[in-house]
């Protein structure tokens, strides 16, 4: 069964309220509620005064009504009273002073005085509701980042890290290279996080900023593994997850989820479509990032339910069919749980504006009547939760080439996250399912592996991409991989793509990072492609020619090669191109490997979720216009974000 939830702020309205609106999710055929979040001040108004009366009422309430609780941990918003009597709790920004009170999220997570706060409420809730049958998960904090802050506790942890890491001051030297611009460290209190580095993190020493990213995420992982020491203490069998986002400072989420036990996101695609056609599937290529975050099914606690508004202007209104249709493209992507942010329009307060389900008028709206459509439709695929994304194709990440590319352009505009970007568009476009698995995820099982600028180069996993290839996978691999090794330091005297070469077969003996200028390429099947961002220039060892450049002082030279590897082959894509260039390729690729392919209108999908109760076969339209597609031999007709599903044969 997928469960439809909500998120529910019962500490913001009158409890004269509270039976009326869990009586109305029931009857929508909602079943899991999620509360409590960011309401620590409510739970403990005083130092040491605790009030869980409330919470009890609302989740008796809720529980009435058959609903299942995910009980956040507050920690997100740790009262004034703390931070005014403590203020050694507060978070320190990246100029190295104390953060203003105000919003959220300004707590220190490595803290001593926050962590002994942060323990006490999270234990009281934990004492009392933990195990309880009306508990069904617990959140952490909310929408956690890697740990940024700069003040002395988090100075000290990051010295620490670093201790552990390198031993020696003279291993942490080598390793940094701090001997250009003097940067030499002779005591450990020398070193501090980047400070004022808003605008130009580029300037720091890239290895010293690698460390600092590891730290800081693994920061965030020992705040994560703190809160879950705590609740499992109480109840060893409870389900732990936190709400992530794509924030400013990137978790490392493989490392953060492993200790939890389900991934969750928020999911909030934009209500105004993109005026660029190639973001249509964006919200896809998050959905499958989250998947591969524990690659197993996840949860969505945050799902659209309304026009946002409060951080930016109202936006829009939700076009009719977007409320489902965007539920339905999260469930097609691998989630069980989809709870909708929010239930009732915040009225006062911070988020004045943020539309939930209800208006502030409380009569039934458009928005309601698409949720219980939702509901009804989910409760005829009782077996749905029983399934998941089975994909052929795996496409590799790591949390390092983030940190390493992001604070490292190369050349203007490279990013790390287009290239994934354009080789899972051209998956969706082709109908095809894919993971994005961390990279050392093992490979048994895929036919295809997509390695998009292997960057930080691991040799176990050059070594793994290897024996797949010699086992009769195709593997692609893209510009910029091979360059550093695992410090984030350049890897001297081998032509690039280095560990790769053997590989590919072939190597780059220039390169050109054109950023935003163009150049074009020419497939030697015929087809000529603009290029963007990145040309390397290849001369093929073993490799056969796929596509050579037109223009500039290389033309003819070879940009994309193909090497047959034991049973297998490995691509070489030297450049970055427009969309149509991977629809091509990856095309070609699949085709060879034997997997099935469909050609969709850009911007709609075909996701297959399977187990031993059945296929589902989704077919999504994220776009404006209606669109034909054919599935099975039959013509299928999609409205703007209409979902049809198709199961045994038959539509559900
Ligand atoms: C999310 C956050 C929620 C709420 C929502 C709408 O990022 O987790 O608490 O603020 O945005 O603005």
């Amino acid at each position: 069964m997928i469960r439809i939830g909500i998120d529910y702020y019962p500490e913001h309205w009158d409890c004269s309220l509270w039976e009326e609106d869990a009586a109305r999710m029931e009857a929508l055929g909602v079943h899991v509620v999620r509360i409590g979040e960011f309401a620590w001040s409510r739970l403990e108004p005083r130092d040491g005064v605790f009030d869980f009366t409330w919470l009890d009422d609302a989740i008796g309430v809720l529980a009435r009504h058959n609903m299942k609780i995910i009980l956040g941990t507050p920690t997100n918003c740790a009262p004034m009273w703390l931070y005014h009597s403590h203020p050694d709790t507060l978070q320190w920004g990246p100029d190295g002073r104390p953060t203003g009170t105000g919003l959220r999220g300004h707590r220190c997570m490595t803290s001593f005085t926050f962590r002994k706060y942060a323990a006490r409420i999270i234990t009281e809730l934990a004492k009392r509701y933990a195990g309880r049958p009306e508990i069904f998960a617990w959140q952490l904090d909310n929408e956690l980042e890697s740990n940024h802050c700069t003040c002395p506790s988090c100075q000290t942890a990051f010295r620490g890290w670093l201790k552990e890491k390198y031993g020696t001051l003279d291993a942490l030297n080598k390793t940094w290279g701090s001997e250009v611009w003097s940067g030499e460290i002779s005591g450990w209190d020398q070193i501090v996080p980047p400070q004022g580095t808003e605008n130009k993190p580029d300037w720091y020493n890239p290895a010293y900023m690698l460390d600092y990213e590891r730290f800081a995420a693994a920061s965030l992982t020992d705040f994560v593994k703190f809160q879950c020491g705590i609740i499992r203490g109480y109840d060893p069998q409870a389900v732990i997850t936190t709400n992530a986002c794509f924030p400013r400072h990137m978790p490392d989420f493989h490392q953060e989820f492993a200790p939890l036990d389900v991934a969750s996101y928020d999911n909030y695609p934009p209500v105004r479509l993109p005026e660029d056609p190639e973001e249509l599937y964006s919200n896809a290529f998050a959905l499958d990032f989250v998947r591969g975050f524990k690659n197993q099914n996840f949860w969505i606690l945050e799902q659209l339910g309304g026009p946002m508004g409060c951080w930016a202007p109202i936006s829009p209104a939700m076009e009719p069919g977007m409320l489902e249709g965007y539920a339905l493209q999260a469930a097609a992507h691998g989630a069980d749980l989809i709870s909708f942010f929010r239930w009732r329009t915040s009225y006062t307060g911070a988020e004045m504006f943020c539309h939930g389900l209800l208006d502030h008028s409380n009569v039934p709206n458009r928005r309601l009547t698409e949720l219980e459509q939702l509901c009804r439709r989910l409760e005829k695929l009782p077996e749905l939760g029983n399934t998941t994304v089975h994909s052929q194709v795996a496409m590799l990440y790591s949390a390092d080439q983030e940190f390493t590319l992001k604070n490292q352009e190369q050349g203007q505009g490279f990013s790390y996250w287009k290239q994934m970007r354009l080789f899972h568009d051209a998956c969706m476009n082709l109908g095809v399912n894919v993971d994005v698995v961390e990279e050392r995820t093992p490979l048994d099982g895929y036919k295809v592996v997509i390695v998009p600028t292997h960057f930080i180069t691991d040799p176990d996993v050059v070594a793994r991409l290897e024996d797949f290839t010699r086992r009769g996978g195709s593997v692609v691999v893209t510009c910029r991989s091979g360059v550093k090794d695992k410090n984030g330091n350049c890897i001297l005297g081998q032509e690039l793509p280095t560990l790769f070469r053997a590989l590919c077969g072939c190597r780059v003996t220039e390169y050109d990072a054109i950023g935003p200028a163009t150049q074009e390429l020419t497939l030697e099947r015929g087809g000529r492609y603009q290029i963007t961002g990145w040309c390397d220039l290849i001369e093929p060892d073993t490799a056969q020619v796929l596509a050579r450049y037109q223009g500039r002082f290389y033309s003819g030279v070879p940009a994309i090669t193909k090497n047959a590897f034991g049973s297998g082959c490995a691509y070489y894509v030297g450049a970055v191109g427009e969309r149509a260039l991977y629809c091509t390729l990856l095309l070609t690729v699949f085709r060879e490997q034997g997997i099935p392919v469909s050609r969709l209108p850009q911007g709609v999908e075909l996701t297959v979720r399977s187990g031993p109760s059945g296929t589902y076969q989704f077919y999504f339209n994220n776009t404006a216009h209606s669109h034909d597609v054919e599935a099975d031999g039959q013509k299928v007709h999609l409205q703007p974000f209409e979902m049809k599903i198709r199961t045994q044969g038959a539509w559900a």
